[in-house]
């Protein structure tokens, strides 16, 4: 059985919470409540006691009377919590909690909770119009969606504080079908191999210069942490970047375009599916000087010699993985990237106009085309790469799918 933790934070929509609860226990989860002191005021922790079953946490280190074995460790041990929920929720999230969990402050029981976890978080804020519209919150709000927190915006309406505008908690049904939906995508890659490659290659010309292109590894690292949240055992193979490695992700670190095509070939027979996002250099220095190339030398030219491409290197090994790679293009977008989906055998490509500065190459948003072999084209608009990232894994799901359903059974 799933386990969601609901925090409850002091604001007019806490008897909402109630709701909220009662809509998670009919998904067939299982709900602990947190309450901060504020929402105390509100609305009793017996209310919640009643409909969760269980002892409601109010405090880091109140004593409780143990009921079962995960209660008892509570009493002593938050990380117990944080370890056992599949996906934490706080509905209604104050202005106070997004700033508290932007920033890392861990004063009570569900601000430690938040940094304890490594499951996903689910925020329903809700405040006064004014507050909500505050860059500060605003600000908040956009940091945590980069980090990867789900929100379910406040609904427009007539406010408790008297005004009309945009900050009542969400529908109970909106906030439910949104836990829903991450709940069944925790589940949807469990099983499955995932190897992604991410960032640029260098190519060294001599010990401290070095081609390379302009790719940061945002986009790969943000798909290994997404294919992390839904259960899969993801291997990402990075060139240099300077991005920490994603936790529960197994990480190899690589140079150049030879090093990447080794460990690729290493790591695909036991993974199913292949995600080559890496800005895999094409030409590298003939030669690497040994020692540093000196001004006075009349040094003019470098001679080039083409690298491999990875991806035809593993066309000609891959059994049964699904094979999906980028284009990176600066125009005919399209066209080249069907092109390389044809070329390179691929089961998806994700299309990448990286001629402006708004998104793609080293940006937090990208606007992406997928296109796959039954010529099914999916237009992604400009969003952060965390959104892109869901976009992309959301397809390979149901590329999965399709390929399961349409295999032969065996009996
Ligand atoms: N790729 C690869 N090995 C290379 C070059 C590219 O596996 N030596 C992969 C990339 O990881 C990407 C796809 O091929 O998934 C397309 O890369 P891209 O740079 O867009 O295209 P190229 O094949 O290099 O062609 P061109 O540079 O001419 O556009």
């Amino acid at each position: 059985m799933m386990k969601v933790a609901l925090g409850v934070t002091g604001c007019i929509g806490a008897y909402k919470s109630a709701e909220i609860v009662r809509g998670l226990q009919r998904e067939g989860v299982e709900v602990w409540v947190i309450m901060t002191r504020h929402a105390q005021e509100f609305i009793a922790p017996l209310t919640f006691e009643a409909l969760s079953g269980h002892k409601v946490i109010t405090d880091m280190f109140a004593p409780t009377k143990a009921e079962t074995p995960l209660q008892a460790h509570l009493e002593i041990e938050h990380i117990a919590l944080a370890q056992a929920i599949d996906l934490l929720i706080v509905a209604p999230a104050t202005a106070n909690v997004l700033g508290k969990f932007h920033h890392g402050i861990a004063d009570d029981f569900l601000t430690t909770l938040y940094l304890a976890t490594p499951a996903p978080c689910l925020l329903a804020p809700a405040m006064n119009v004014e507050m909500w519209n505050h860059p500060a919150v605003q600000a908040n709000v956009q940091a945590l969606k980069d980090r990867g927190v789900h929100f379910v915006e406040p609904g427009a309406g007539y406010l408790a504080c008297g005004m009309e505008g945009q900050g009542r908690l969400a529908d109970v049904e909106t906030v439910v079908a949104a836990a829903r939906r991450i709940l069944g995508r925790r589940r949807a890659l469990a099983g499955e191999r995932v190897l992604i490659t991410a960032g640029p290659t260098c190519e060294d010309i001599d010990p401290t210069r070095f081609i390379s292109n302009r790719s940061s590894g945002k986009m790969g690292y943000t798909l290994a942490e997404e294919a992390v949240a839904r259960g899969a055992q993801v291997t990402l193979i990075s060139g240099p970047t300077s991005l920490a490695p994603p936790p529960l992700a197994q990480r190899i670190a690589v140079r150049s375009a030879e090093q990447m095509l080794r460990a690729v070939l290493d790591q695909l027979p036991e993974n199913s599916i292949l995600i080559k996002a890496a800005a895999v250099a094409d030409f590298r220095p003939a030669q690497t000087r040994p020692q540093k190339i000196k001004k006075d030398l009349p040094f003019t030219e470098i001679r080039l010699e083409p690298t491999l491409d990875i991806l035809r290197e593993v066309m000609r090994v891959k059994r049964d993985q699904l094979v999906v790679g980028f284009a990176a293009e600066t125009e005919a977008v399209m066209e080249n990237a069907r092109k390389k989906l044809l070329e390179k055998d691929l089961d998806l490509i994700v299309a990448n106009d990286v001629s402006g500065t708004q998104s793609g190459f080293d940006s937090d948003n990208n606007a992406v085309i997928l296109i796959d072999r039954a010529g099914e084209v999916d237009q992604v608009s400009r969003r952060s790469k965390r959104e892109v990232a869901v976009c992309i894994l959301d397809r390979i799901e149901r590329l999965l799918q399709r390929r399961r359903s349409s295999a032969p059974q065996t009996v």
